[in-house]
């Protein structure tokens, strides 16, 4: 049977990732974030030192790349080779690398499968920048949320730990992935046709979930 998808895209710092997480739980669905993986790609470019600027090297790279989406409970753990990657793929430099390194369309295709598998067998809220333009263009409900700039690097400065904080670099890493991200040639982030777009800016996560709730109702 078809499984219901729900989509959610939007730039870096929007609450995608805590308002999916909320969402699913509401619906009794699985929640999948496909940002995890681009940086389970940037972990291994950056542990394996790929020059994956170079075509033929990251098409060699991404063959023997064996990235995977594990269940547990409610959520996904990442693996690779085996390994579980979950907690590795947080850091400001691995951020860069995912946003760099996914502009490359052969980084895309190689993880198209993944993400379309899940939704074979689940329902689920996906949530990622291409989510309802490219990989599910037929989801049940597709939304974009989005918040101004300085209220998203307040957030994500907000969740740093002390020590690394610095509230202009977070701001300038998050404009400068929100311009490589909405610029590459292949799957830009931006909102599907059919997408509804939701400013965040001053809602909280509730007030996101619940808007979202009432419109899946009535889809
Ligand atoms: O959602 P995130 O911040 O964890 O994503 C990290 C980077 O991965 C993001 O800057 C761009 C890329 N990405 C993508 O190109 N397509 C997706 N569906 C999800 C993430």
């Amino acid at each position: 049977m078809r499984k219901k998808i729900i989509t959610i895209d939007g730039p870096a710092g929007a609450g995608k990732t805590t308002v999916s997480k909320l969402l699913s739980k509401k619906l009794g669905c699985v929640y999948v974030d496909t940002g995890a993986l681009y940086r389970g790609v940037a972990f291994e470019i950056q542990r394996q030192d790929i020059d994956w600027e170079n075509d033929t090297a990251l098409e060699d790279f991404l063959g023997n790349l064996n990235l995977d989406f594990v269940t547990k409970k409610n959520s996904f753990i990442l693996m690779s080779s085996g390994r579980n990657i979950t907690n590795s793929i947080r850091t400001p430099e691995i951020s860069m690398l995912a946003s760099s390194s996914s502009a490359k369309p052969q980084v895309r295709a190689a993880l198209l499968d993944i993400q379309r598998n899940i939704a074979k067998t689940k329902d689920a809220v996906f949530e990622g920048r291409d989510m309802g333009t490219v990989v599910f263009p037929d989801a049940a409900v597709k939304f974009f949320l989005f918040a101004d700039l300085n209220i998203r690097a307040k957030r994500r400065f907000d969740e740093m730990p002390d020590g690394t904080k610095d509230i202009n670099r977070v701001q300038k890493e998050i404009e400068t992935r929100d311009h490589s991200d909405s610029q590459r040639k292949s799957a830009p982030l931006k909102p599907a046709k059919d997408a509804i777009e939701i400013n965040a800016s001053f809602l909280t996560i509730e007030q996101v979930v619940d808007k979202m709730l009432r419109i899946i109702e009535k889809a």
